[in-house]
């Protein structure tokens, strides 16, 4: 029995004794684990998805660090993967009366929390799950199935305001003492929940070079800036490409349409919902859109986050 959050089991226990930990702000223990620090309630569900996880071939996984455009990623993805059984259309599509949320669901935030094991044949086929794990620890449990990833990443600054935001919206009380310099602070330090940043950006970075295993590394900035084009790229590589019908026809633009910021967040479900882990869908919708981040920071914070994550990426060939 999981009764409380951060009740785990015997073996997940045993495996954090043997974890590196910090405190984080509040005091509670974080623990790091194949890289990435975690909750204890967190851990046991990424074992639980180790252990229990099988993909299938048609399996697709969005991966994101929290707050890079997780929910807008998921949308496109469920529209553009089965837009034959449902048309994009602002009258009937599930997207509608369902937040991405639900339709799309976490693996370690939602499907195999506590001792969950999901009934997996409820999500439609192809299934899309998605993840905030850093590409290692999906790695082992993804290794023989030719499964699709697809990463979203976003500029930092913009994804330290938004989680600043968030983190005001869904859970004021916890974080009433807490600043945005001690946010920074943290973003520097690496040790939060996730992260570090630049170790999960650059663990699906690598892979997407790679043929090993098929990664489709995006970018927020680029699917704010060219959404057809990026929309396309996503369909190409799910292997669902758009024909010269479709394209003529306006189905990019539906399914934009139907995505957008503007729609989704506008939607009674987004407004009033619940998601399947219990954070209220509207905390996912807030601004959107690239550079938020100038209205929030101050210059020497953006100084001390642009130069660690160039020290971070040096040599790796990505920017951002
Ligand atoms: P801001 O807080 O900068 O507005 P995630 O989905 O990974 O939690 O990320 C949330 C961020 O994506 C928020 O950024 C949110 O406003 C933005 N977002 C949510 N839906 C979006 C959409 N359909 N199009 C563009 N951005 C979206």
């Amino acid at each position: 029995n999981f009764m409380k959050d951060d009740d785990v089991s015997q073996e997940c226990e045993n495996l954090i004794s043997s974890l590196p930990s910090e405190k984080d702000f509040m005091g509670r223990n974080l623990y790091n684990y194949q890289g990435s620090w975690y909750y204890p309630s967190r851990l046991q569900a990424i074992l639980n998805f180790q252990k229990d996880f099988k993909a299938r071939d048609t399996d697709i996984i969005l991966a994101s660090f929290p707050k890079s455009g997780t929910t807008w990623l998921k949308a496109l993805a469920f529209a553009v993967v089965h837009r034959n059984k449902y048309a994009p259309n602002l009258v009937s599509h599930p997207l509608l009366s369902n937040n991405p949320h639900n339709l799309v669901r976490f693996l370690e935030l939602d499907l195999y929390v506590k001792d969950q094991r999901p009934d997996l044949e409820e999500i439609p086929s192809p299934k899309i799950f998605a993840t905030h794990m850093p590409f290692q620890t999906l790695h082992e449990t993804l290794r023989d199935s030719p499964c699709k990833v697809v990463y979203v990443c976003r500029n930092i600054k913009d994804v330290l305001v938004s989680r600043w935001h968030f983190r005001s919206k869904v859970r004021n009380e916890l974080y009433s003492n807490y600043s945005l310099e001690d946010m920074v602070d943290e973003f520097i330090k690496g040790d939060y929940a996730f992260g570090p940043f630049d170790n999960q950006v650059l663990s699906y970075w690598k892979v997407s070079l790679v043929s090993s295993k098929p990664v489709l590394f995006m970018k927020y900035e680029e699917m704010i800036e060219k959404p057809e084009a990026q929309v396309m790229r996503l369909a190409d590589f799910l292997g669902c490409s758009f024909t010269e019908e479709e394209k003529q026809s306006g189905m990019v633009e539906k399914i934009l349409e139907l995505c957008s910021f503007g729609n989704l967040s506008n939607l009674e479900t987004n407004k009033t919902g619940t998601s399947a882990f219990g954070i209220a869908p509207h905390a996912f919708f807030r601004k959107g859109g690239v550079g938020d981040w100038k209205n929030h920071l101050s210059d020497d914070m953006a100084r001390k986050l642009d130069e660690m994550v160039e020290k971070k990426l040096r040599g790796s060939g990505l920017k951002f």
